[in-house]
């Protein structure tokens, strides 16, 4: 009750805009930035137009902003010339720029680490040699020297991150790029302990994560990201089953992960038939680490109370944006003041 007597009605978003807290970071919202590949980047280095983009979102209410996908220093890293780099004095000062006018905001920020493998056109590496969106194979297998190299890419960008002020990492582990790459049966045909079944084809993922952990030591907040159903040439989902999803993230829990972010196209569907939770619910269950996912927040059609609902269920931790807060740079404090939102 207020002063007066009366009783103050607790809106239902309110609840996202209360801080996240967690041993290793806190968030002053519960609404993250989702990464959007936006190809703008020059030579690999970001510009001061990519500083104004996130700042404006950083302003307005958003906790925590993961980057667009950064390519760590490897030839086959970037699948896009425009896609910045995390490497390299110029791209690094630009970055550390960007990192520190977001966070004068009170929002925190993560670099999304990501590599292309086989999304790369001309000189692509994979597992395999198999493009991800044809199912073609037009490439060798990587080899072992290689995969060594690009885990200290990897491992040195993470590195890179902590030293420049960052306050967590994402692992990329989703959209295609080298590392679903190893996960995924269709573009891993290896032989050897890479390849096979789940847990082999987890078996590079985890080296990274491995090597990232203990770049940045055991304090650093490690976010790793993924998704069930995948695009382009295979659209099967990456696991059938709980058992099979615990299979996957119980190495992954080992390696060093913080927080899953989790990618799907309904946040309200079902990961598994006959199964009331999404994908963020059966991560937080199985593994007892908190969640962020994806899927649709802000677009027509989603409502945002049953989203809500989710986090007060504690089916998710964090409410990612994608599509909504590219669209409109204000889309969460307009959420917070009960203002109309621009469409995406
Ligand atoms: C143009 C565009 C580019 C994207 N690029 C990436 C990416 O590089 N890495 C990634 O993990 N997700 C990427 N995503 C997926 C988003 O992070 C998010 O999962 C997806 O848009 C669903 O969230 P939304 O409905 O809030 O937009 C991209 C999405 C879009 C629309």
């Amino acid at each position: 009750m207020d002063m007066r007597g009366n009783f103050l009605c607790l809106r239902e978003v309110d609840l996202l805009f209360r801080p996240f807290v967690h041993r290793k970071i806190c968030l002053p919202t519960r609404i993250t930035m989702a990464p959007l590949a936006r190809g703008l980047a020059r030579g690999g280095v970001p510009g001061l137009d990519m500083l104004r983009y996130y700042q404006q979102r950083a302003a307005a209410d958003v906790g925590l902003i993961v980057t667009e996908p950064v390519a760590v220093n490897d030839p086959s890293a970037a699948d896009d010339a425009g896609m910045p780099h995390f490497y390299g004095g110029a791209a690094l000062r630009e970055w550390k720029r960007i990192c520190r006018a977001v966070q004068a905001t009170g929002c925190r920020m993560a670099p999304q680490l990501s590599h292309a493998g086989m999304l790369r056109q001309a000189d692509g590496c994979g597992p395999s040699g198999v493009d991800p969106l044809t199912l073609e194979k037009r490439g060798e297998p990587m080899s072992r020297e290689r995969m060594r190299a690009v885990v200290l890419a990897f491992a040195q960008a993470a590195a890179d991150a902590r030293l420049l002020g960052f306050d967590a990492v994402e692992i990329n582990g989703a959209r295609s790029g080298l590392l679903e790459q190893f996960l995924r049966a269709s573009t891993n045909l290896r032989h050897d302990e890479y390849g096979g079944d789940l847990v082999r084809r987890t078996r590079f993922v985890c080296e990274v994560l491995h090597a990232v952990r203990k770049a940045v030591g055991r304090s650093f907040p490690l976010m790793f990201r993924f998704s069930l159903s995948g695009r382009g040439g295979d659209e099967s989902q990456l696991v059938a089953s709980p058992a099979e999803l615990e299979t996957l993230l119980q190495p992954l829990c080992e390696a060093g992960v913080d927080i899953f972010a989790c990618t799907v196209q309904d946040l309200r569907r079902p990961a598994f038939a006959g199964s009331a939770l999404n994908l963020a619910g059966w991560v937080k269950m199985l593994t007892r680490r908190p969640v962020v996912c994806e899927g649709g927040v802000g677009l027509p059609g989603a409502e945002l109370s049953r989203l809500v609902q989710l986090v007060q269920a504690q089916q998710l931790d964090l409410l990612s944006v994608g599509r909504a807060l590219h669209a409109d740079a204000g889309w969460a404090a307009s959420v917070r003041l009960g203002r109309k939102t621009r469409d995406a």
